[in-house]
Parts: structure tokens; sequence; C-alpha cells
């Protein structure tokens, strides 16, 4: 594949191997085909590895950070669970969105909470919303912790962001959902890895072991989530595609 900007005569070419097409640069199709060729080399650039929150790391794109933010507040959970905490920078990102809206907590897992990691995110100034559970994501003694930790009618939402092979975010899938209330959404981050399988710091395999492979796979046998984007909350534009790495991460809960 080859795409060629011209930025003389304003044009983007895209070549495949079956199809030549020359396209209008300031297009809403050439934003899509640059976006995601920026997305591969964000990559393998670690792009994604140079931000924080409030003091903290926080391993995502600012789109999928303003995202989520959208639909956290348009949710208004009471209980926010993260599974795969890291250096604790989008835990403290739903702490603040919780303090912001006087309303909501959360949960994060970690198969490992490295000393330092752990003694910043409990100095925090946020760190009283944040309860920590450290273990395999999908232990049963893990699940069975979060579930004493939420009342009932409270309105959960799940994020998952651990291991994101096939099989993990599959098992993950079929454990959290049962937390998720009605209209809220469990978000299976880090899709785009499929498209990531031919980059500097992807793996082949990503091409078919990857989060989208069990999101499909799930919705297919759960009828009561759908793929379903968040609406835009704001858009004065023709765009209705996000740059993100959260590729169909976004399941609603509809029954
Ligand atoms: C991509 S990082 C999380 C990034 C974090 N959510 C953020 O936005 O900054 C993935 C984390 O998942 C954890 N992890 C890997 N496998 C896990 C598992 N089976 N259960 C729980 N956590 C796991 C790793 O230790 C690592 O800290």
């Amino acid at each position: 594949m080859k795409l060629i900007i011209d930025t003389n005569n304003n044009t983007l070419t895209h070549i495949t191997d079956e199809d030549r097409r020359t396209i209008k640069l300031h297009s809403k199709e050439s934003f899509a085909l640059i976006s995601h060729q920026w997305l591969k080399v964000a990559w393998s650039q670690k792009y994604p590895y140079t931000f924080t929150w409030l003091g903290r790391p926080i391993i995502q794109i600012p789109e999928d950070i303003v995202r989520i933010q959208e639909v956290i507040y348009k949710i208004k959970p009471d209980v926010i669970i993260e599974t795969g905490v890291a250096h604790g920078g989008s835990l403290i990102l739903y702490a603040s969105l919780c303090n912001s809206m006087r309303n909501g907590r959360v949960i994060g897992v970690d198969v490992e909470i490295r000393p330092y990691n752990l003694h910043e995110i409990k100095n925090h100034e946020l760190s009283s919303y944040i309860t920590l559970l450290e273990g395999a994501s999908t232990d049963n003694k893990i699940i069975e912790k979060i579930k004493s930790l939420i009342k009932p009618d409270e309105t959960v939402i799940v994020i998952l962001d651990s291991n994101h092979s096939k099989q993990n975010v599959l098992d993950e899938l079929n454990l959290y959902s049962k937390l998720v209330t009605k209209n809220s959404y469990i978000i299976a981050a880090d899709g785009f890895m499929k498209h990531l399988y031919d980059v500097p710091r992807g793996k082949s395999e990503w091409l078919t072991d990857n989060p989208v492979e069990a999101i499909l796979e799930f919705v297919s046998k759960n009828p009561d989530f759908i793929i379903k984007n968040p609406e835009r909350l704001f858009n004065e534009s023709e765009l209705n595609m996000n740059i993100t790495y959260w590729t169909c991460a976004f399941l609603k809960r509809i029954k």
C-alpha cells in the first residue's frame, strides 16, 4: 500500500494491489487514511507513552482520554472499574472526573502494582476515590471482591485495559459485562493493535490475537450488548470517526 501526499496539487493518492485512487487532500476520506497511518507511526514512536494526568503517567492518546471523559460525564457512573493500572494515570483521570462530578469512585485491578506506582497512587490528592486490587483480572477472588464493593442499583462502567490477548479480553468481557448496568458501557481498549502487526514495536500475531476478535465473538453471543461508539456531544464537523486506539471498543448494554 502507498499513500502519496501531494501538497502542490492538494491530492492524496492511495495505491493498493487492486486499486489506485486520487482524492482531495483536504477531505474527510483523506483525513481517515492519513490518521490511520499516523496511529501506526505514533505507536512505533511510543507517542502514547508521553502523557500524564495530574502527575501520573497515562498510557493513552489525547483523543481517547477526551472521549472516555465524554462518556463518563454522560453516564455519571457510581463505580468505574478498570483492569490494567500501570502507573495509575487513567485511575487518576477517572478519580478527577468523580471529584468534579461530585459522584463516583474508582476500582483498579492489576496483576502487579509496582511499589513506586502504589506509593504514588496512594499518596495522590485523589487517592480517596480509588480502591486498588492486586491480582489477575480474571481471578475469581478479584471478581468476588469487586462485587462486594458495588451496592445494588449503582451505575457501573468498566474499562478493560490489561492483557490485550483475545483470550484474556474475552474472559474479561464475560466476567465484567455482568457488572455493567443498562445503558452503560464495557470498554475494551486497544483493538487498534490488529493494525500494528507490521510496524516497529508491533507483533505479527496481533493481526489475529487482539481485543477486536474478542469483542466480535462476545457480541455475537451476548445480545444484551452492542458495539456502539458513543454519540458525539459536540460536533460542528462532518467527521464521525474517532482517531483512536480503542477500535470497536465501546460495548453498550442495551438490555
Ligand atoms: C496498558 S497497561 C494499563 C495502562 C493504564 N490503563 C493507563 O491508561 O495508563 C496494562 C497493565 O495491565 C496489567 N496486566 C497485564 N495482565 C494483567 C492481568 N491478567 N490482570 C490484571 N492486570 C494485568 C499490566 O501489569 C499493566 O500494568
